[in-house]
């Protein structure tokens, strides 16, 4: 079997998850926009994003509010994907066997659901831990 699929998991809510997957060369980049609104967009990166809907079948897009718009001037982050339902929901990434991946995730609370309730939840690649997300407040962004 050449190809296996590799699964990230959310436990609770993922509310802005952008994953850039790294292989030797540079075809092998993917940058994911969660609850992105546009198929594919060039961000002020540089990076070219696509949107996630690709990627998983759960959750549901929101948006951050307009104040943490301008704040954190990073459009991956303005749209996030939501999981009110399941107690993990997966994003399905492709990999090949025997490459090396770096995988990255930002996330931005930014009180896209008005209630001021900064969330906490684990990440896991395939069935193994991977960290626990911990925002400070609402404008905290983690990568
Ligand atoms: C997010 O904001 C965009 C632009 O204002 C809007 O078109 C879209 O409907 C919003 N999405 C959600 C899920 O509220
Ligand atoms: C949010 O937390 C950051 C540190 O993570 C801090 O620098 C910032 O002042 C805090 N903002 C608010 C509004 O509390």
């Amino acid at each position: 079997m050449e190809k296996f699929e590799s699964f990230l998991y959310s436990l609770l809510g993922v509310f802005a998850l952008i994953v850039l997957v790294h292989a030797q060369d540079q075809t092998g980049f993917i940058s994911i926009d969660c609850g992105a609104e546009t198929s594919t967009y060039t961000g002020e990166t540089g990076f070219t994003y696509v949107w996630d809907a690709n990627f998983i079948d759960t959750g549901i897009n929101k948006n951050v509010t307009v104040g943490y718009q301008s704040e954190s001037q990073r459009q991956n982050l303005w749209t996030l994907r939501s999981f009110p339902e399941g107690i993990r929901n997966c994003y399905n990434v492709k990999v090949k066997s025997g490459t090396r991946y770096l995988i990255r995730a930002s996330f931005l609370y930014g009180n896209y659901d008005f209630q001021t309730k900064v969330p906490e939840f684990d990440l896991l690649l395939g069935a193994n831990m991977w960290d626990s997300v911990k925002l400070g407040n609402e404008s905290t962004i983690i990568t």
